[in-house]
């Protein structure tokens, strides 16, 4: 089954405020998962960390950053013009599946400070017009719940959540899902939490077993199904800057489980369509 509806993108903002809980590795499996049912996407880098384009950079660095986007244009005070991601989208290295991204780089961090009106709207506004291009738009954010995390919100027609199932992290969830609902109201009244993705899962150990019987017990079926494997080929995979489904056995579980969360994704995208 395709994901082509061939209408207008679904923009998916993949968030948590808390740093390396798999986020940018959703975004690239969850990127090669729903390219592999057909669907052209497109990988937004909203993290100055930069993570996701060392990942899918091909040889050449690139000219335009989302980081020149949303600077936007200095004669107009920084006012970020309608649909001008597409100066900065990138096809990523062959491996990965034609998957297109728009680069990150450091000096991003810069954007969390600018006081520009209408901040909250510049992703939106620069992906505006252009979403016919692609079928889905996966926004990798920062650990933080700064400016980007919020434009990104703000562009957004879903949240996903990205946690793992220990305390801390689980504690960092109600925060991240009322955010979401700030900004719903506040912003952008379609925004949904599509699901959250319980990443590093170690079904081994009664710990992990019990927060996401938490997250279950408070979430129900927004905590998407299966639960992310903690396997150590995925570290591996990330500094080889390879995708996960080149390793085989190794990973089959893991691509697995990202081909069943970009089916329930799609699920989800077209009950909200109809
Ligand atoms: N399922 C997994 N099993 C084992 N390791 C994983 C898994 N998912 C992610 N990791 C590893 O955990 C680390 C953090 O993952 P990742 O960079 O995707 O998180 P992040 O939330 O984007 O972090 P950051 O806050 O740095 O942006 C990486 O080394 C990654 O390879
Ligand atoms: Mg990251």
């Amino acid at each position: 089954m395709a994901t082509r509806h061939r209408g207008i993108a679904i923009v998916l903002a993949v968030v948590n405020q808390k740093g390396g809980v798999g986020r940018t590795t959703v975004v690239l499996e969850l990127a090669q998962a729903l390219a592999r049912r057909g669907a052209r996407v497109l990988a937004v880098d909203a993290d100055p960390q930069a993570n996701l384009t060392e990942a899918l950079e091909p040889a050449a660095a690139p000219e335009l950053t989302l980081n020149d986007v949303l600077a936007g244009d200095p004669d107009r005070g920084g006012e970020v013009a309608e649909g001008s991601i597409i100066d900065a989208v990138v096809v990523a290295d062959p491996q990965w599946a034609g998957v297109e991204y728009v680069p990150g780089e450091i000096a991003l961090a810069s954007r969390e400070q600018d006081q520009v009106p209408g901040r909250e709207l510049r992703i939106r506004r620069a992906l505006a017009g252009q979403l016919g291009l692609w079928d889905w738009v996966l926004i990798d954010c920062p650990g933080s719940l700064g400016q980007l995390t919020i434009s990104a919100l703000v562009a957004a027609d879903y949240a996903v959540v990205v946690t793992e199932a220990r305390k801390a992290s689980v504690d960092g969830v109600a925060s991240i899902t009322a955010t979401i609902t700030t900004i719903k109201r506040h912003f952008n009244p379609r925004l949904e939490l599509a699901g959250i993705v319980v990443n590093r899962h170690d079904e081994n150990r009664a710990d992990p077993r019990l927060w996401l019987q938490t997250l279950r017990d408070d979430y129900g079926p927004l905590v998407l199904k299966p639960a992310v494997p903690d396997r150590e080929s995925v570290p591996r995979a990330y500094s080889e800057r390879t995708p996960l489904a080149h390793y085989g056995t190794a990973t089959a579980d893991v691509v697995d489980a990202f081909d069943q969360i970009a089916a329930a994704l799609v699920a989800t995208a077209r009950k909200g369509r109809k």
